[in-house]
């Protein structure tokens, strides 16, 4: 039987395609719809003692996780509550051995984790992937219900249902403002593609600089063709013409910022709280919402608002029960057979990043101006090539010292010739070749490089070299956030891995941190 969703993982929210988005959504709707009628929905149900739901919430949690564990009793599973405080944990424990353990305690398991780490359900899904494949168990599934301050995926499925229902399953246009603690909220950075079950979106970002949407996510939006305008002031924003009907609040989040903007809490609250003489501006038909919680004492949507028509965060929290018991069923099995769109889309291409390139036919003493000949050896040319002379200088003592090229070498930048531009050459005699593992280094530190193969002065062979689409399996690359799993103080065991993400930049694997090409190298 068809099961698309069985055993996968929901780590950010392109792990499901738009069509399955889409295909969740439509469940939702259904199931809403059958509970509201009192119809039976027993076909929504996984109904299988042997389905175990973990819930295992490392920081603090009321909505998401009572609504998963009420949508894992909707199921009639097995369902735990994993208590961080009195585990091994404490023991200094793994979270992949812990993890490993309790795979083996049922026969199909899902993992619902929220924790302050980024990336862990994306290193889960590989370690415990690999470890079930060994022991021959089903794959468990994992859902991340919110990783520091990366993504948030089943709040944003949840949100965007309440906005599809808003606008009457429209997905022509969407027109949204989102408020407050930008940088901080994870529900916020999901919008960057969660809004794309839309076709044209336009958000206008309502925040002060301190609490301003990362560049990253407003660089996702950009190319996701978003239409992006930024406003410090909720006050600023209602004094233009064009106010979006849809608003999503977001609460400061205090308890991730550093002693220099807690200083400005109440400045910084001010800017993104609603007050009653906005209300004169808001345009008819206008809803709030917001994940929730507010602060009781200082809530950016005061509590007057709750009887109003603006209300739209009452409904919206009802949907975070519903979304999560179809998101159960999908990856439990019992939902999705009947689905046809597309899956999933790979993220890396694994293209050829050596690329044969024409050899002229001149003796390497002209060409390398300024470099020793060599009789044998490898001459790495187009080092940087159009960059400002101290970058080049950068990469030629960054190749050298990351591939340990601890050999005698000549090395320089020169000008090329008949344009006023700049490269780096190294030249390394008696090296008669580099394995592939040596050229992805080179293409990942200095994409278009060429690599010259010199026998007997003459250029043999000539290769440039592209940037790699993936780059793995290497001491000498890190992620740099200290708040990703991958990251060495929290000594998971793990690959580092970075898949290319543009012309000149990688994101991590984990928390999808974006670097340039040369940032990823210790
Ligand atoms: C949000 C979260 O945890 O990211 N809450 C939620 O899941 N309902 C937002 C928040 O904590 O402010």
């Amino acid at each position: 039987m068809n099961h698309p969703f069985k055993g996968r993982t929901i780590s950010v929210v392109e792990d499901l395609s738009l069509d399955e988005q889409w295909y969740m959504y439509q469940q939702t709707a259904k199931l809403k719809r059958s509970l509201k009628e009192g119809k039976d929905v027993s076909s929504f149900r996984i109904n299988d003692p042997e389905f175990s739901v973990y819930l295992m919430f490392f920081e603090d949690s009321t909505r998401t996780k009572e609504s998963f564990r009420n949508a894992a009793l909707f199921h009639r599973c097995r369902l735990n509550v994993f208590d961080a405080n009195s585990s091994s944990f404490n023991k200094k424990e793994s979270l992949t051995d812990t993890i490993k353990m309790l795979t083996g305690y049922s026969e199909k398991s899902l993992f619902i984790i929220r924790s302050p780490q980024e990336g862990v359900c994306r290193m889960l899904e590989t370690n415990i992937g690999d470890y079930a494949e060994k022991m021959d168990f089903i794959q468990p599934s994992f859902i991340n219900a919110g990783d520091g301050k990366h993504e948030h995926p089943t709040q944003e499925f949840l949100d965007e249902f309440s906005f599809l229902e808003q606008n009457e399953w429209n997905r022509d246009s969407i027109h949204i403002a989102l408020v407050g603690d930008l940088f901080h909220g994870r529900t916020v950075h999901s919008k960057a593609n969660g809004l794309k079950i839309f076709n044209n979106v336009s958000v206008d970002l309502i925040a002060p600089a301190e609490l301003s949407m990362p560049s990253n996510y407003i660089q996702i939006m950009k190319s996701n063709g978003f239409k992006i305008r930024e406003f410090q002031s909720i006050e600023s924003y209602l004094a233009q013409q064009d106010v979006a009907k849809i608003w999503y609040f977001t609460r400061l989040q205090l308890e991730r910022m550093g002693d220099k903007v807690l200083d400005k809490a109440d400045s910084l609250r001010s800017s993104v709280t609603f007050k009653r003489q906005y209300l004169k501006d808001i345009p008819e038909g206008t809803k709030f919402y917001h994940p929730l919680p507010r602060h009781r004492v200082y809530p950016v949507i005061p509590p007057w608002l709750d009887s109003t028509d603006l209300n739209g965060y009452d409904e919206q929290s009802v949907n975070g029960y519903l979304t999560r018991i179809i998101e159960i069923g999908l990856l439990g099995g019992a939902l999705g057979e009947d689905f046809t769109g597309a899956t999933k889309e790979v993220i890396y291409k694994d293209e050829e990043f050596v690329i044969g390139a024409p050899i002229k036919k001149k003796p390497v003493r002209d060409v390398k101006t300024g470099i020793k000949p060599v009789e044998n050896g490898i001459v790495i040319d187009h080092i940087g090539f159009g960059a400002p002379i101290p970058k080049i200088w950068n990469q030629i003592d960054k190749i050298r010292k990351t591939m340990e090229l601890n050999y005698s070498s000549s090395h320089g930048v020169f000008s090329s010739r008949n344009i006023d531009q700049y490269k780096g050459i190294i030249s390394l005699p008696n090296i008669l070749s580099f394995d592939r593992r040596q050229m992805k280094m080179l293409g990942a530190i200095a994409p278009g490089c060429t690599v010259n193969i010199v026998k007997n002065q003459e250029v043999k062979e000539k290769y440039r070299l592209l940037m790699p689409p993936r780059i793995y399996n290497f001491d000498q690359i890190s992620c740099r956030n200290t708040n990703c799993i991958s990251h060495k103080s929290h000594n998971e065991p793990i690959i580092t891995m970075f898949y290319r993400s543009s012309e000149d930049r990688y994101v991590c694997k984990f928390c999808e941190k974006s670097y340039s090409f040369d940032e990823i190298w210790n």
